[in-house]
């Protein structure tokens, strides 16, 4: 079973996974029992494949996989120092990994789609750990495990999405993700270029979860209970060409999307702010004091919800 998308969930998958992340994390704290899963899955090989940077994917899996016994290979620069540098296809590393018979190959690629690209060449599971401007289905799951252990439902919740939604993959996985659960409603709050795109907004109508786009973030904060912010991904262009035909930057940060003092004045005092880290200057370092900031919580979850996914995929016993 590959991990390619938000959308192969369903409620009942998640409350599977979440129940398991959470035995995971008492089993950690428990010296005999940390000793006992740490045999689950020995001798097999988690391949951490990063094409593009990263710190809480990568290293979040590694420890996941070793606290369940398995033994961690990887390239943290694949782009760099793979063979991708002489010009071999990723269809082809992933041929070859799969000879050396890892049970998982978690994939970070800088391209949209070629998570399900490797997968079509794998018949090791193929966990995407971030597609371009894709998805991020790991870091939803996490993201919605936090969500549910802090207000012990996903369901009738108004949550902001703000900053850059057209290439941040993580707030488009879990708009997909929450968009299972009833009487959920958004806000997306950005500069026009930077908007939530039009398939996720689509899909969002034809499910018939309601909506609403805004360039003042303000407006939103005074009744939300999760906002999620979003740093701007000046790593990558956004999929739309240019009027001239070439890929359109943005990497000025707009200062109305720097989250600060104001919003923690307008805020609820229930309410949660997430954001998928790292952050980079998108949030005022005032905000970390807050009680109502949860990313350095958010990030920690990581390691559990990815330990109880291994086991699920690599166990078999992923619910259907
Ligand atoms: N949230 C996330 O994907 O962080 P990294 O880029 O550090 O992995």
């Amino acid at each position: 079973m590959h991990i390619l998308s938000s959308e192969q969930f369903t409620p009942e998958m998640l409350g599977d996974i979440f129940m398991l992340a959470d035995e995971f994390r008492e089993q950690v704290a428990d010296q005999d029992l940390r000793h006992e899963i740490a045999t689950l899955h020995e001798d097999e090989f988690l391949v951490n494949l990063f094409y593009a940077a990263s710190t809480r994917t990568r290293l979040s899996f590694d420890f996941a996989a070793q606290r369940l016994g398995m033994n961690v290979v990887g390239t943290e620069n694949a782009e760099q120092f793979s063979s991708a540098a002489k010009g071999e296809t990723l269809e082809h590393s992933i041929k070859v990994l799969a000879e050396y018979g890892p049970s998982v190959i978690v994939l970070r690629h800088k391209a949209t789609g070629a998570a399900a690209q490797a997968a079509e060449a794998s018949e090791v599971p193929i966990f995407n750990a971030g597609d371009g401007n894709g998805e991020h289905p790991t870091q939803a799951l996490l993201d919605a495990h936090t969500i549910y252990n802090e207000r012990q439902t996903l369901s009738g919740l108004h949550v902001v999405f703000g900053g850059d939604l057209a290439r941040g993959r993580t707030a488009r996985s879990l708009v997909k993700v929450l968009s299972m659960y009833p009487d959920n409603r958004y806000t997306f709050t950005s500069t026009p270029e930077l908007a939530m795109r039009d398939d996720v907004k689509n899909l969002l109508t034809e499910r018939g979860v309601p909506f609403t786009e805004s360039e003042d973030p303000e407006e939103a904060f005074g009744d939300a209970d999760v906002v999620y912010w979003t740093r701007l991904q000046k790593e990558r262009p956004l999929d739309e060409l240019g009027a001239d035909g070439q890929p359109v930057m943005v990497e000025e940060q707009d200062p109305r999307f720097i989250l600060g003092k104001t919003a923690l004045e307008i805020l609820p005092k229930e309410s949660m702010i997430m954001h998928p880290m790292p952050i980079d200057g998108e949030i005022d370092p005032v905000v970390d004091a807050d009680p109502r900031a949860r990313y350095f919580r958010q990030a920690g979850n990581g390691m559990y919800v990815r330990m109880a996914l291994i086991h699920l995929v690599l166990s078999g016993t992923f619910p259907n």
